[in-house]
């Protein structure tokens, strides 16, 4: 639980100093509207929305950003066509292969989070070299979300807590939410501080349930893959506009 020191920050800030966001998550929606309007396949957009994940991670470390989370692939995203389904987990073989010596030389680390056993074989020993290869970096933690649901995610974690409660290792009384967020896929790291979504729809889609409790929401009408580095800026520079006030009186 990162809140009571959060609180602190902000209600200490001199106003005009509010810090960039340490955690910025995004949906990145869109990539099929964007590839129909121009009378393209729908697997062109998903490339293209490629180009901007690599924006928004060197956008992210160049804003300060300590944290950058993406929405790759939701759990949902497995009621699609086949077809899609191979271009998209493709792609990701792609930008592993591709991104992953770039990634580890700008001193980012790489998570995956979500349902591994719904992923290939030769994807999950692609992402698990990755996460490997770049433990050790520091600059910018970016996390994936692929095959990722939250309520499964909470669901998931529940049940470790039982396991952990049946080994005798907790008692309900001790139970507490900086207890319960051990067991959540993004144990250790912040809460978002700010939640993207593009493309215009304003729905949280399943993404970070608990731990968007407090995240401030930017919702972009533009299409993922248009998405660049002043998008990110403009949006860092709104959530500075905002007063979080966590429930506290102002
Ligand atoms: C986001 O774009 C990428 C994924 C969800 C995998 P979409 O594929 O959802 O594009 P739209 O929303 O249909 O335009
Ligand atoms: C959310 O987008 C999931 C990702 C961006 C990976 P969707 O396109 O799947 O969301 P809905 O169906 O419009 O809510
Ligand atoms: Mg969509």
């Amino acid at each position: 639980m990162n809140q009571p020191r959060r609180i602190a920050e902000v209600l200490n800030q001199p106003a005009g100093e509010v810090p960039p966001p340490r955690h910025v998550a995004i949906i990145m929606d869109g990539n099929g509207r964007w590839a129909r309007a121009r009378g393209l396949p729908r697997t062109v957009g998903h490339n293209y929305g490629a180009e901007a994940v690599r924006q928004a991670v060197k956008g992210a470390a160049q804003c300060g950003v300590d944290y950058l989370t993406l929405f790759g692939f939701s759990s949902e995203n497995w009621k699609r066509p086949a077809a899609e389904i191979d271009d998209l987990m493709g792609l990701l073989k792609l930008y592993l292969n591709r991104e992953i010596d770039e990634l580890h030389q700008n001193g980012v680390r790489l998570k995956v989070i979500g349902d591994r056993e719904r992923l290939g074989a030769d994807v999950v020993r692609l992402i698990e070299a990755a996460e490997g290869r770049t433990a050790g970096n520091s600059r910018l933690v970016l996390t994936v979300a692929l095959s990722y649901g939250a309520r499964a995610e909470i669901v998931l974690a529940a049940r470790r807590l039982l396991q952990a409660a049946e080994r005798g290792e907790v008692s309900p009384g001790e139970l507490d939410e900086t207890a319960f967020e051990s067991f959540l896929l993004t144990a250790g790291m912040p809460d978002p501080d700010l939640l993207i979504r593009t493309s215009g729809e304003k729905r949280i889609s399943n993404f970070l349930l608990w731990q968007c409790a407090y995240a401030e929401f930017v919702f972009l009408d533009k299409h993922w893959p248009d998405f660049g580095i002043d998008d990110l800026q403009a949006a860092i520079a709104e959530y500075q506009g905002r007063s979080r006030r966590y429930g506290a009186a102002q």
